[in-house]
This record gives C-alpha cells, structure tokens and sequence, in this order.
C-alpha cells in the first residue's frame, strides 16, 4: 500500500516518533511505502507531498517539532477542501489511505473524511491530554516536565524577593497540565478550568502562604474561569476551526492578588515553550508504540479508528467513540490537590 502521513494542529513533543515508527514498521514488516505531506491538512488540499523513505526518518525520535511541518488548516475549507478533492488528489499520487496525527481538531476531520469515504487511521496527539478513550496523549508528559521545571525557577525568584509568582501554563479547555505541573512543583494554588474559584478565595490561600513565611507559587490554566465569570479569557480571536485563542488571565489573575494582598506578584505566560524541544523518555515510548498500532490498523483495514493507550496496553478505538467528549480533570483529582494549597 502507499499510505500518507500528515502532522496537523499544534506541534507537540513526540511526532517525529510516531512518523518514525510508522515508517520503520510500515516499510520492514509490511512492505508499504509511505510520503508526508507537508503543513497537516495544507498539504493534503495542496497535493504537497514528500517521499518519506526509511533513510529520511532515522535518527528523529528524539527530536521536537515534526519533520513535515504543521498547521491549523481546515481541510473542508478553500476550493482545493472537501472529500472530493482529496479523493481526487490522493487517486493522482496512487495513495491508498492516510495516516492522520493529531489533536481534537486534526481528528474530527479525519472522521468526516472517513465518513465520507476516505480510508483514514488517527493518532491522538495533544500537550493538553483533553483527548477522551485514551489514558495519556504523547506530549503531554514533556510539557508538565518543562512546566515543572520553570515553576522550578519561578520560585527561586519569588523565594529571593519575596513575591509572589503566578505561572500561566497551556492546556485549552482541561486543567492536566496546571495539575500535574503545580502539584509536582509544590504550588500554593492550582486555578483550572473546571472549577471556578473567587479570587478572595485566591487570595486566601496566598496570605496563608505568606504567613508560613513562604513566597507563594501559583499556577493558572489558560482556561481558568473565575467565580462571576461565565467563559476563559481570550482577546486573540478565534482559530481556523472556531475555538477561541486563549491566554492572558496570568495578567489578571496577578492584578487582582496583588491589589487583595499587597504583596508584590509577578505574572509569567510559559506559553509555546510547553511544546518545544525534546521528548521525555516516556514520550518517546508512547508516539512509537502509537505508530506501531496505527501502520497496523491500516494493514488490518480498521479505518475509522486511532490508536489509544488503555492502562499499559494500545488498543483501536473507533472515532465515533474517542471524540465529541473532552477528558476534562476529576473533582476529586482536584480536591486532592487542594488539601495541599495555601
Ligand atoms: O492544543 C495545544 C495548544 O498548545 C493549547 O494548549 C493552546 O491553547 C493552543 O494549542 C495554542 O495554539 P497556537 O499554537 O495556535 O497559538
């Protein structure tokens, strides 16, 4: 078969694993040839496509960003958009089916493309973990250890002059990353989006660390929503498939302390530096054994379906079933860091 990569959406850590792993196995076990195309979904519209022999992919698993590009494109969009066109242009290269990685966005596509006819596999990717019916996303775990490593350095500042520092991490509309990197760090306050907090209550919990004699560390998803508000703030507009830009409640969120508390409070927004570089060791591990199962899916015929990690274990799993539902974070996985705020 010759099969057709696509990277799309936001980069994250990890995707160069799983074009590397699909194009190893694909190539030694099975026998298939494979090209990229260029940008995600751009270059499927386009017809920009590369060779992607086994020489082109060695050596890349640990590299960040993705070999083939990425972008926001809407495939449904533009006069090259739409099942038809695509058919059209995936007939003229003699491609067989695709291989789609990506986030929340890349994916529903991938399924209207499916639906409507086009022989399509997923792999769920997204530093946000949002994606439902997989345990963990690749990315994820390196953007809460580059999380953790600058609230890490935050402190150091906030310790020396006695500040308080509030840490803007990503994540859209889920809390994963604000959790696991404030919990890991220690944070005086985690703020995530769901669940609404006063920013009395913010306040609180930093006077109480600040009568502990420390400097208080606090971290705020990008999608907070504080108490009387009724959605996250954003002022960048929207992306191509209709979602808001976040980002900026840092900002805010700092003011409103600083004007409760006196204290002296700086914000800092991590901002893509949560997508960059290399990824960690567990990343790595998760994008190949995700290339693994999907070169194999197409092999079986199992279109329609992405790969998921189920416990230890990296099952198909239909679109129909892993999208439409966000895997926002448990209450009780935010009451349990929060016997540790203030
Ligand atoms: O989905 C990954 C993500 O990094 C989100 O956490 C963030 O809201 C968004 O992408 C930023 O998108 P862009 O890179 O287009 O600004």
């Amino acid at each position: 078969m010759k099969i057709g990569i696509l990277t799309s959406g936001g980069d994250c850590p990890g995707l160069n694993a799983v074009i590397r792993s699909v194009v190893f196995k694909g190539t030694r076990i099975y026998g298939h040839e494979f090209v990229g195309f260029k940008d995600g979904w751009r270059g499927v519209v386009e017809g920009d496509i590369v060779d992607l022999p086994l020489v082109a992919v060695r050596g890349i698993a640990k590299q960040g960003g993705t070999i083939l590009g990425t972008s926001r494109t809407n495939p449904f969009e533009g006069p090259k958009g739409g099942p038809e066109n695509i058919k059209a242009m995936m007939a003229e290269h003699g491609i067989d089916a695709l291989i789609a990685i990506g986030g929340e966005g890349t994916l529903a596509a991938a399924q209207r493309l499916h639906n409507a006819g086009i022989r399509m596999v997923g792999v769920p990717k997204t530093i946000d973990n949002d994606l439902d019916s997989t345990d963990y996303t690749f990315g994820f775990d390196t953007a809460v250890q580059i999380a953790t490593d600058a609230l890490d350095r935050l402190r150091t500042t906030g310790d020396s002059h006695n500040r308080c520092m509030v840490a803007e991490v990503m994540g859209r509309h889920v809390g994963w990353i604000a959790l696991h990197s404030g919990m890991a760090a220690g944070a005086h306050a985690i703020l995530i989006p769901e669940r609404k907090v006063s920013f009395e209550q913010i306040a609180e919990w930093v006077r109480d660390t600040q009568d502990r004699g420390r400097a208080p560390l606090v971290v705020v998803a990008e999608g907070f929503v504080p108490e009387g508000e009724e959605s996250p703030h954003s002022h960048r507009g929207l992306d191509a498939f209709g979602r808001p830009r976040l980002g900026g409640i840092g900002d805010i969120v700092a003011a409103e302390i600083q004007e409760r508390t006196g204290l002296e409070t700086r914000a800092t927004v991590l901002g893509h530096i949560q997508r960059g570089g290399t990824p960690t060791g567990f990343d790595r591990v998760l994008a190949t054994r995700f290339g693994i199962a999907a070169v194999d899916m197409v092999t079986n015929g199992q279109w329609g379906h992405m790969a998921a990690l189920k416990g230890t274990s990296i099952e198909p799993v239909e679109f129909a079933n892993a999208l439409g539902n966000l895997k926002t974070v448990p209450t009780e996985r935010y009451d349990e860091a929060a016997i540790l705020f203030g």
